[in-house]
């Protein structure tokens, strides 16, 4: 495994489990990140922070130095779907421009490895489900497509330098290590918002249209647990070492609709989750299910946590442990 790694946003949800999990296997590790979404106590013990831009290069390419970096994980990015409609300049210069800087910091320190944090959200409304590599990738929002623009500049790059990447598509992260979990602030995902209900730190959950053309109406999603999540990278990061490259999808395989997710989070947290159903959300595909078989095969991944109940029952306990999210 790579022996220094240099994990952007590693102070945010996907980013901090990773960097515990890349410390506990003997890695490495220093984050940067801007802390405007991260919260500096979510990056683990013991593993240097530094606090700045993904796009300063002069910055990003002394940690590369200074730190004898010779794999970067890019978790950092705005990340949230109505919003990049409605600021999609921040998007492309956070995503896309600021991403392309750290390509370029990378370059001049001679650091030639990345494994990039995409998203389901390049493939747009889907043609067929389970969603495969193969299928068409037509973004329908900003966010989506900031993603599938940073990966044609790794692909491109990649074939004009020694740059080697491994872009992993996510499904929806959901659950918690013991220590770190999820706290967006505004929190928008499902999972957290059904939890605060059940913990009465908020009054409903409003399920978004239950007109679908799904079993229940309601929009089906492939949670997958972030903890394997995580792992995928590190899987990556040994598959980078051997020479591969590409895209992968990571998910479980299986979905779960909304009332399916708060069904289980009623049973996990034993508590009712007062809800309510509302107009659709602008951009809701009704079905995302990934095949993950190809990470299965070349990187030889595959979830140990599949089960719904599981995921939430880590989120539960890490918002029972921390019931204010982290401290400011
Ligand atoms: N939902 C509700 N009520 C809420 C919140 C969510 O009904 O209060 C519904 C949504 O409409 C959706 C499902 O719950 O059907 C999951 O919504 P999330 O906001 O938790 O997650 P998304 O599927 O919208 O988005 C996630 C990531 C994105 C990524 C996308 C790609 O957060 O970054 O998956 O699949 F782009």
């Amino acid at each position: 495994m790579s022996s220094s790694v240099l994990v952007t946003g590693g102070a945010g949800y996907i980013g901090s489990i990773t960097v515990e999990r890349l410390a506990n296997a003997g890695c490495r590790v220093v984050v940067l990140d801007d802390l405007s979404k991260g919260h500096r106590a979510a990056v683990a013990e013991g593993v240097p922070l530094v606090v700045g831009s993904v796009g300063d290069v002069e910055l990003v390419s002394r940690v590369l130095r200074e730190h004898a970096v010779d794999s970067v994980i890019h978790f950092a990015a705005m990340s949230l779907v109505g919003e990049s409609m409605e600021r999609p300049a921040e998007y492309y210069d956070n995503n896309v421009v600021a991403g392309s800087k750290l390509l370029e910091a990378m370059a001049a320190a001679g650091v030639e490895k990345i494994v990039f944090s995409s998203s389901a959200g390049v493939y747009g409304e889907p043609e067929s489900v389970p969603i495969r590599e193969s299928h068409p990738a037509k973004p329908v929002n900003v966010y989506g497509d900031t993603k599938l623009v940073f990966e044609r500049i790794l692909e491109w790059r990649s074939e004009a330098s020694g740059l080697r990447y491994i872009s992993l598509r996510y499904f929806n992260a959901a659950g918690a290590s013991e220590n770190f979990g999820e706290d967006h602030r505004p929190e928008s995902h499902l999972i957290p918002i059904a939890l605060q209900v059940a913990a009465g730190t908020r009054p409903e959950l409003v399920v978004f249209g239950d007109d679908y053309d799904t079993p229940d109406g309601t929009c089906i999603r492939d949670y997958i647990d972030v903890r394997d999540l995580c792992d995928a990278h590190i899987a990556a990061l040994d598959a980078l070492d051997r020479g591969q490259k590409g895209i992968y999808n990571l998910g479980n395989g299986e979905g779960w609709s909304v009332v399916n997710v708060i069904d289980s989070a009623e049973s996990v947290t034993g508590k009712q989750i007062r809800r309510r159903m509302g107009e659709r959300r602008e951009g809701d595909p009704a079905r995302l299910v990934a095949s993950s078989s190809l990470a299965e095969k070349e990187l030889g991944w595959r979830p140990a946590h599949p089960e719904l109940g599981d995921m939430i029952e880590a989120a539960w306990k890490w918002m029972l442990r921390c019931p204010e999210g982290y401290p400011e």
